[in-house]
């Protein structure tokens, strides 16, 4: 072992000893979906972990032991603030006192559908200017393969240290999937892919130290990078294979939710996913465009993803089609009829419309003059294009005062029973009234 080797060896055993003893202070920069949870884990594991967001509501909220995020335990983060085990701040300075720390920040498309990574480079510019020997830097937000050495690392390396020698550096996919009952940050397995094999050890302590799930390694950041987009793509691809199957059965006469049951009963080689409004979210309708992106480099063109994110994006516009075929049913136009939408969350029991389809979905019918109204228990009100939507009751007069109900998003808390005695029609795009009896004019996606 070369003098280099030895002393970059023994700064990794010194580092993994602390994170075993539970005496390393942990950081995580993104106080968002993904990072508030983690940090929350961490802290439940027995650390001092320090969060930091430059959005100050969230330091406040956090430091006061309130709770924003679905997916967190109320209990769970006021206990762990109570007990100082968790601190927010919004000045990058308390890096100095860290000996790891995870990085969880936004990665979106651009206007031109491009990675938008101008928040991991920023908040590694920050890291950069207190990085110290020994440290443990993890970069956890989805983005195309090779962001963790191609650019994370020259920036971090501009603090003089070198990584692999004096600091260590890795990504670790992010798989946390928000209203999940079975499967939350504790208990999913984790990739960890470091840039050197010191570095996937160190990461790889830290996480086996807090998580119950497996933590899998593999040989490079990018290995892990790419696995975390193809989990992805697999989801957007198939998503839009269901949206296909759901045009054409609608077409054929076929109800496609049926077809999809009887496919189910196979008990190997199919996976049932299924139609919807259309793709919503952080992740999936974003993701896959990263990799698009990063293959043009090599000179590839990723024709199926490609071709998914169009039947996907073309959702909405059908949904608006199916909403206007049915009111004319009724003699109406969709100029002047009121649309109450239920649920504009982008999936089920969530508090999110990033990337809602059914933001697209008010677009296209208030252009063609329709009224909309709307519902959803965990969005009490959003702004769109200027204007502000706020949440009605559900109730049998709500529905009862509107021309058609769309049932956008499956909302545990619906009343559907209600829906189905009081909605003068019903597009149920999400299958929801399954079990109910059907209201006179109902329509399934
Ligand atoms: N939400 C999910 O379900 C999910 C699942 C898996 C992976 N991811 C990935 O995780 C990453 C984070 O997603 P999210 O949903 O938590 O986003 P989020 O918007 O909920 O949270 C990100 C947080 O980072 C903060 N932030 C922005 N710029 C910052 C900076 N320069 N320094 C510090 N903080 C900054 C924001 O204020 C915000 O609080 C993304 O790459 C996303 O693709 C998300």
């Amino acid at each position: 072992m070369t003098p280099s080797v030895a002393a970059a060896s023994s700064l990794a055993e010194e580092l993994i000893q602390k994170i075993e003893q539970k005496t390393a202070v942990i950081g995580v920069v993104g106080l968002g979906y993904v990072g508030l949870p983690l940090a929350v884990e961490k802290a439940k594991a027995g650390y001092n972990v320090i969060g930091f967001d430059v959005q100050s509501s969230k330091v406040d909220m956090v430091n006061e032991g309130i709770n924003y995020i679905g997916d967190v335990v109320d209990d769970d983060l006021r206990e762990i603030v109570q007990q100082q085990k968790l601190r927010a701040t919004s000045d990058y300075s308390f890096i100095n006192e860290v000996d790891a720390i995870a990085i969880c920040v936004p990665t979106p498309l651009d206007t031109y559908q491009q990675p938008d990574t101008s928040y991991v480079e920023s908040s590694a510019r920050e890291v950069a200017k207190y990085l110290h020997p020994g440290m443990l830097v993890v970069l956890e937000s989805t983005t195309y393969p090779g962001t963790t050495e191609e650019l994370l690392k020259p920036i971090l390396e501009e603090s003089g240290l070198a990584c692999g020698k004096d600091f260590f550096l890795a990504y670790s996919p992010e798989r946390v999937d928000p209203g999940n009952k079975h499967y939350n940050t504790k208990n999913t397995p984790k990739v960890v892919g470091g840039v050197t094999p010191n570095c996937t050890k160190v990461a790889a302590s830290m996480y086996r130290a807090v998580l119950e799930g497996d933590v899998h390694e593999v040989s490079s950041p990018a290995v892990a990078e790419l696995e975390k987009i193809y989990e992805n793509t697999f989801r957007h691809i198939n998503i839009a294979l269901a949206n296909e199957m759901a045009i054409l059965c609608n077409k054929m006469g076929i109800d496609v939710w049926e077809m999809i049951d009887a496919a189910k009963t196979k008990p190997y080689g199919f996976m049932a996913f299924y139609p919807g409004p259309g793709l919503g979210g952080h992740c999936i309708p974003i993701d896959p465009f990263y990799l698009t992106w990063k293959a043009r480099e090599y000179n590839y063109h990723t024709r199926l993803i490609e071709l998914a994110g169009e039947i996907n994006n073309s959702m909405p516009e059908f949904v608006a089609e199916r909403a206007a075929n049915l009111l004319n049913k009724e003699g109406k136009p969709l100029k002047g009829s009121t649309v109450y939408l239920l649920g504009v969350a982008y999936k089920k029991d969530i508090n999110d419309i990033r990337e809602s389809p059914v933001l697209n979905i008010i677009d296209i019918l208030e252009e063609k003059g329709a009224n909309i109204v709307y519902s959803d228990p965990h969005i009490p009100s959003f702004k769109r294009r200027g204007k502000e939507y706020r949440t009605m009751e559900l109730t049998q007069e709500s529905l009862q005062k509107s021309d058609l109900v769309m049932v956008t998003t499956d909302h545990t808390a619906f009343d559907y029973s209600l829906i189905s005695r009081f909605a003068p029609a019903v597009l149920d795009t999400r299958n929801a009234l399954k079990t109910e009896a059907k209201p006179k004019l109902y329509e399934i996606l």
